[in-house]
């Protein structure tokens, strides 16, 4: 089974520089997003980099289409894995964010998110929207037509993108939970072994493992349910 567990440092800087120290970058990689990328910057990245991680810098760039070109080309210049910038942000931010790669010889995977999971139909009315899984359909195709290499999406939704969009288009997934786990705020949730069933290519699993005593042992669970 290649390396495709991404294990989120949803952590401050002291608690995620330990909690990497105890994993193995050979079977998992790490995702940095706002809340410790903000207090512990481009630093932290390259610390993980060092032991010999992919990144996955979670930073949803959302903004004018030159300003997500620059900030997209300022996560390649970090030498990260994967980035990702939120594709309601129109087709022309999304061909921006492409654009900012044409120029790397080893460009980071472009990731679109298009609904968060936090949202509900109810949410989406009070911002002018009516319907969550058209919606989704909608943003996936713009992500897909604006030259993005993937989605971030539901387990569940994975066979559908495939289908839709090609096996080859990426889908990243999160709301994973081994049976028998908490489902803390999760509602949408798949076990790893749907998630990979159905396809998924990269399964995003934070508090199964970072919650854990022994977050190595509980990633070493993992890949016995799914190998
Ligand atoms: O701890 P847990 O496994 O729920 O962590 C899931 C991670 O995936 C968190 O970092 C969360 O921000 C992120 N995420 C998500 N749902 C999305 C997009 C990202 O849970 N739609």
């Amino acid at each position: 089974m290649e390396n495709k567990i991404i294990i989120p440092l949803d952590l401050d800087g002291k608690e995620a520089s330990e909690l990497a120290k105890t994993l193995d970058p050979k079977i998992c990689r790490l995702k940095v997003g706002n809340q410790l990328f903000t207090s512990s910057g481009p630093k932290i990245v390259k610390e993980f980099q060092q032991q010999g991680f992919d990144i996955f810098l979670d930073l949803k760039f959302h903004d004018i289409p030159n300003t997500v070109h620059e900030a997209v080309k300022s996560a390649a210049d970090l030498g990260v894995w994967m980035v990702n910038v939120h594709a309601a942000g129109g087709r022309k931010m999304l061909e921006a964010s492409r654009k900012a790669l044409e120029d790397y010889s080893n460009p980071p995977l472009l990731i679109g998110v298009t609904v968060l999971t936090s949202f509900s139909e109810d949410s989406l009315l009070d911002i002018g929207l009516s319907n969550l899984s058209e919606q989704v359909i909608r943003l996936t195709r713009l992500a897909k037509n604006s030259g993005l290499d993937g989605v971030v999406c539901a387990a569940s939704d994975t066979k559908f993108v495939k289908t839709e969009f090609g096996k080859d288009f990426l889908t990243v997934t999160p709301g994973i939970r081994p049976s028998g786990s908490r489902l803390d705020d999760q509602s949408r949730v798949s076990t790893p072994l749907e998630a990979i069933r159905n396809g998924s290519d990269y399964l995003v699993i934070g508090r199964p493992i970072t919650g854990s005593s022994e977050p190595k042992k509980a990633l070493e669970e993992i890949y016995k349910e799914i190998s």
